[in-house]
Protein backbone atom coordinates (compact mmCIF):
# COMPACT_ATOMS: atom_id res chain seq x y z
CA UNK A 1 0.00 0.00 0.00
CA UNK A 2 1.55 3.19 -1.43
CA UNK A 3 1.28 5.75 1.53
CA UNK A 4 0.16 8.90 -0.29
CA UNK A 5 2.52 12.20 -0.64
CA UNK A 6 0.72 16.27 -0.91
CA UNK A 7 4.19 18.50 -2.16
CA UNK A 8 3.72 22.05 -2.30
CA UNK A 9 6.21 23.81 -5.06
CA UNK A 10 6.23 27.26 -3.46
CA UNK A 11 7.69 28.09 -6.65
CA UNK A 12 9.95 31.70 -6.42
CA UNK A 13 7.42 33.03 -4.12
CA UNK A 14 7.70 33.59 -0.10
CA UNK A 15 10.69 35.54 1.81
CA UNK A 16 11.99 33.75 4.63
CA UNK A 17 9.53 35.60 7.33
CA UNK A 18 6.21 34.80 4.93
CA UNK A 19 7.52 31.12 4.89
CA UNK A 20 7.93 30.65 8.76
CA UNK A 21 3.98 32.10 8.27
CA UNK A 22 2.81 30.16 5.93
CA UNK A 23 4.08 26.90 7.58
CA UNK A 24 2.76 28.04 10.84
CA UNK A 25 -0.72 28.33 9.44
CA UNK A 26 -0.95 24.69 7.38
CA UNK A 27 0.36 23.41 11.09
CA UNK A 28 -2.56 25.30 12.69
CA UNK A 29 -5.26 24.23 9.46
CA UNK A 30 -3.51 20.53 10.45
CA UNK A 31 -4.75 20.60 13.67
CA UNK A 32 -4.64 17.00 14.91
CA UNK A 33 -5.48 15.70 11.59
CA UNK A 34 -3.84 12.64 11.62
CA UNK A 35 -4.59 11.06 8.18
CA UNK A 36 -2.38 8.82 6.38
CA UNK A 37 -0.86 11.64 3.79
CA UNK A 38 2.85 12.79 4.09
CA UNK A 39 3.11 16.29 3.41
CA UNK A 40 5.85 18.23 2.03
CA UNK A 41 6.80 22.21 1.52
CA UNK A 42 9.12 22.85 -0.91
CA UNK A 43 9.99 26.59 -0.71
CA UNK A 44 12.70 28.66 -2.60
CA UNK A 45 16.14 28.21 -1.42
CA UNK A 46 16.39 31.18 0.81
CA UNK A 47 13.62 30.39 2.69
CA UNK A 48 14.18 26.74 3.28
CA UNK A 49 15.86 27.36 7.03
CA UNK A 50 12.56 29.15 8.06
CA UNK A 51 10.63 27.06 6.90
CA UNK A 52 12.73 24.18 8.38
CA UNK A 53 12.27 26.02 11.85
CA UNK A 54 8.91 26.82 11.65
CA UNK A 55 8.02 22.73 10.44
CA UNK A 56 10.22 21.04 13.50
CA UNK A 57 8.69 18.28 15.46
CA UNK A 58 5.46 18.86 13.13
CA UNK A 59 4.22 15.91 10.51
CA UNK A 60 5.27 18.36 7.58
CA UNK A 61 8.78 17.53 6.10
CA UNK A 62 10.91 19.73 3.82
CA UNK A 63 11.43 19.58 0.10
CA UNK A 64 13.63 21.46 -2.38
CA UNK A 65 12.55 22.81 -5.79
CA UNK A 66 16.09 22.04 -7.60
CA UNK A 67 19.80 20.89 -6.85
CA UNK A 68 23.18 21.08 -8.83
CA UNK A 69 24.80 17.28 -10.03
CA UNK A 70 27.56 18.25 -8.39
CA UNK A 71 28.89 18.13 -5.24
CA UNK A 72 31.00 21.39 -4.79
CA UNK A 73 33.48 24.09 -6.46
CA UNK A 74 33.40 26.71 -8.75
CA UNK A 75 29.47 26.61 -10.26
CA UNK A 76 28.36 30.17 -9.27
CA UNK A 77 24.95 30.47 -8.16
CA UNK A 78 24.05 26.65 -7.75
CA UNK A 79 23.76 24.72 -4.47
CA UNK A 80 24.61 21.10 -3.72
CA UNK A 81 22.55 18.26 -1.84
CA UNK A 82 24.80 17.98 1.22
CA UNK A 83 23.84 21.79 1.28
CA UNK A 84 20.21 20.86 1.27
CA UNK A 85 20.43 17.66 3.69
CA UNK A 86 22.84 20.17 5.75
CA UNK A 87 19.50 21.77 6.32
CA UNK A 88 17.32 18.72 6.83
CA UNK A 89 15.78 19.09 3.72
CA UNK A 90 14.63 15.19 2.70
CA UNK A 91 13.32 15.80 -1.24
CA UNK A 92 14.08 17.34 -4.24
CA UNK A 93 12.16 18.41 -7.20
CA UNK A 94 13.85 17.83 -9.94
CA UNK A 95 13.23 18.26 -13.95
CA UNK A 96 10.50 20.40 -13.25
CA UNK A 97 8.85 21.65 -16.93
CA UNK A 98 9.65 25.16 -15.76
CA UNK A 99 13.85 24.42 -15.11
CA UNK A 100 13.45 22.13 -18.38
CA UNK A 101 11.94 24.76 -21.06
CA UNK A 102 13.18 27.92 -19.63
CA UNK A 103 16.68 26.75 -18.05
CA UNK A 104 17.08 23.56 -20.53
CA UNK A 105 17.49 21.36 -18.43
CA UNK A 106 17.65 17.95 -20.26
CA UNK A 107 16.89 14.24 -19.49
CA UNK A 108 20.88 13.52 -18.75
CA UNK A 109 20.84 16.60 -16.72
CA UNK A 110 18.27 15.69 -14.66
CA UNK A 111 19.03 12.00 -14.75
CA UNK A 112 22.38 13.14 -12.90
CA UNK A 113 20.88 14.98 -10.63
CA UNK A 114 18.34 12.21 -9.74
CA UNK A 115 21.70 10.08 -9.10
CA UNK A 116 23.48 12.98 -6.98
CA UNK A 117 20.43 13.03 -4.73
CA UNK A 118 20.06 9.79 -4.09
CA UNK A 119 23.67 9.54 -3.24
CA UNK A 120 23.10 12.45 -0.79
CA UNK A 121 20.04 10.69 0.84
CA UNK A 122 17.89 12.91 -0.85
CA UNK A 123 14.38 11.62 -2.48
CA UNK A 124 14.26 13.49 -5.98
CA UNK A 125 10.49 13.96 -7.03
CA UNK A 126 11.25 13.57 -10.93
CA UNK A 127 8.92 15.59 -13.27
CA UNK A 128 7.70 14.26 -16.45
CA UNK A 129 4.58 15.54 -18.61
CA UNK A 130 3.82 16.46 -22.44
CA UNK A 131 3.22 20.10 -23.60
CA UNK A 132 -0.23 20.88 -25.60
CA UNK A 133 0.73 20.57 -28.66
CA UNK A 134 2.39 16.77 -27.77
CA UNK A 135 -0.70 15.91 -26.34
CA UNK A 136 -2.77 17.33 -29.53
CA UNK A 137 -0.49 15.40 -31.92
CA UNK A 138 -0.80 12.00 -29.74
CA UNK A 139 2.99 12.39 -29.24
CA UNK A 140 2.47 12.55 -25.06
CA UNK A 141 2.89 8.32 -24.25
CA UNK A 142 6.24 8.34 -26.65
CA UNK A 143 7.47 11.74 -24.79
CA UNK A 144 6.77 10.60 -21.00
CA UNK A 145 8.00 7.31 -21.44
CA UNK A 146 11.33 8.92 -23.04
CA UNK A 147 11.55 11.27 -20.37
CA UNK A 148 11.01 8.34 -17.23
CA UNK A 149 13.32 6.44 -19.44
CA UNK A 150 16.18 8.77 -19.23
CA UNK A 151 15.49 10.84 -16.37
CA UNK A 152 15.58 7.63 -14.52
CA UNK A 153 18.19 5.45 -16.09
CA UNK A 154 20.50 3.73 -13.97
CA UNK A 155 17.76 3.56 -10.71
CA UNK A 156 17.56 0.06 -9.49
CA UNK A 157 14.77 -1.62 -8.17
CA UNK A 158 15.28 -2.06 -4.88
CA UNK A 159 16.34 2.25 -4.90
CA UNK A 160 12.51 2.04 -6.24
CA UNK A 161 11.49 -0.25 -3.55
CA UNK A 162 12.64 1.83 -0.53
CA UNK A 163 10.70 4.45 -1.78
CA UNK A 164 13.81 6.77 -2.74
CA UNK A 165 11.93 8.33 -5.75
CA UNK A 166 8.63 10.01 -6.03
CA UNK A 167 7.53 10.74 -10.18
CA UNK A 168 5.40 13.79 -10.63
CA UNK A 169 3.23 13.29 -13.80
CA UNK A 170 2.99 17.37 -14.81
CA UNK A 171 1.45 17.75 -18.40
CA UNK A 172 2.41 21.30 -19.10
CA UNK A 173 -0.67 22.81 -20.25
CA UNK A 174 -2.19 22.09 -17.21
CA UNK A 175 0.18 24.00 -14.82
CA UNK A 176 -1.04 27.68 -13.91
CA UNK A 177 -3.77 27.55 -16.05
CA UNK A 178 -6.52 26.13 -14.50
CA UNK A 179 -6.93 23.69 -16.73
CA UNK A 180 -6.52 20.32 -15.02
CA UNK A 181 -6.17 16.86 -16.70
CA UNK A 182 -9.75 14.97 -16.18
CA UNK A 183 -8.94 11.86 -13.82
CA UNK A 184 -9.17 9.68 -16.28
CA UNK A 185 -6.30 11.20 -18.60
CA UNK A 186 -4.69 11.41 -15.96
CA UNK A 187 -4.86 7.78 -14.69
CA UNK A 188 -3.34 6.59 -18.25
CA UNK A 189 -0.62 8.34 -17.85
CA UNK A 190 -0.10 7.51 -14.35
CA UNK A 191 -0.38 4.09 -15.27
CA UNK A 192 2.04 4.63 -18.62
CA UNK A 193 4.62 5.82 -16.03
CA UNK A 194 4.20 3.17 -14.04
CA UNK A 195 4.74 0.47 -16.86
CA UNK A 196 7.92 2.32 -18.10
CA UNK A 197 9.16 1.93 -14.55
CA UNK A 198 8.38 -1.62 -14.22
CA UNK A 199 10.02 -2.71 -18.18
CA UNK A 200 12.69 -0.54 -16.36
CA UNK A 201 13.22 -2.29 -13.12
CA UNK A 202 10.35 -4.95 -12.54
CA UNK A 203 6.53 -5.01 -11.57
CA UNK A 204 7.50 -5.11 -7.63
CA UNK A 205 9.47 -2.22 -7.60
CA UNK A 206 7.17 -0.25 -9.74
CA UNK A 207 4.44 -0.82 -7.35
CA UNK A 208 5.89 0.87 -4.78
CA UNK A 209 6.65 4.10 -6.59
CA UNK A 210 4.45 6.99 -5.62
CA UNK A 211 3.44 9.02 -8.41
CA UNK A 212 2.02 12.20 -8.15
CA UNK A 213 -0.28 14.25 -10.01
CA UNK A 214 0.32 18.27 -10.47
CA UNK A 215 -1.44 20.60 -12.50
CA UNK A 216 -4.04 22.84 -11.29
CA UNK A 217 -4.80 20.68 -8.39
CA UNK A 218 -7.16 22.68 -6.21
CA UNK A 219 -9.41 21.33 -3.15
CA UNK A 220 -12.61 21.20 -6.11
CA UNK A 221 -11.12 18.36 -8.07
CA UNK A 222 -8.03 16.98 -5.69
CA UNK A 223 -10.68 14.16 -4.35
CA UNK A 224 -11.60 12.77 -7.17
CA UNK A 225 -7.88 12.66 -8.86
CA UNK A 226 -6.54 11.26 -5.67
CA UNK A 227 -9.32 8.54 -5.66
CA UNK A 228 -7.37 6.79 -9.05
CA UNK A 229 -5.53 3.95 -8.71
CA UNK A 230 -2.18 4.95 -9.70
CA UNK A 231 -2.35 8.65 -8.17
CA UNK A 232 -0.46 8.43 -5.25
CA UNK A 233 -0.38 12.62 -4.43
CA UNK A 234 -0.37 15.47 -5.86
CA UNK A 235 2.61 18.47 -6.10
CA UNK A 236 0.26 21.66 -5.84
CA UNK A 237 1.49 25.06 -7.38
CA UNK A 238 -0.42 27.70 -6.50
CA UNK A 239 -2.99 26.36 -4.42
CA UNK A 240 -0.51 25.11 -1.99
CA UNK A 241 0.65 29.45 -1.35
CA UNK A 242 -2.65 29.59 0.72
CA UNK A 243 -2.57 26.49 3.92
CA UNK A 244 -6.53 26.50 3.59
CA UNK A 245 -6.23 25.35 -0.09
CA UNK A 246 -3.02 23.39 0.37
CA UNK A 247 -4.69 21.63 3.88
CA UNK A 248 -7.75 21.22 2.21
CA UNK A 249 -6.29 19.37 -0.67
CA UNK A 250 -3.92 17.13 1.74
CA UNK A 251 -7.59 16.55 3.59
CA UNK A 252 -9.11 15.09 0.23
CA UNK A 253 -6.37 12.50 0.19
CA UNK A 254 -7.37 11.21 3.06
P1 LIG B 1 -0.15 24.76 -10.40
O1 LIG B 1 -0.74 23.92 -9.28
O2 LIG B 1 -0.05 26.20 -10.04
O3 LIG B 1 -0.80 24.48 -11.71
O4 LIG B 1 1.38 24.28 -10.54
C1 LIG B 1 1.65 22.92 -10.65
C2 LIG B 1 3.11 22.72 -10.56
O5 LIG B 1 3.85 23.13 -11.44
C3 LIG B 1 3.64 22.04 -9.38
O6 LIG B 1 4.97 21.70 -9.53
Amino acid sequence: MRKKIVAGNWKMNKSAAEARELVAAINAELGDCECPVEVVVCPPFTAIESAGTALAGSRIALGAQNMSERSAGAFTGEVSASMLTSLGVKYVILGHSERRTLYGETDAIVNAKVRAAINAGLNPIVCVGETLQERETGAMDDVVTRQVQQSLAGVTGDELKAGKVVVAYEPVWAIGTGKTASKEQAQEMHALVRRVLAEMTSGIAAAAVRIQYGGSMKPENAAELLAMPDIDGGLIGGAALQADSFVAIIKAGC
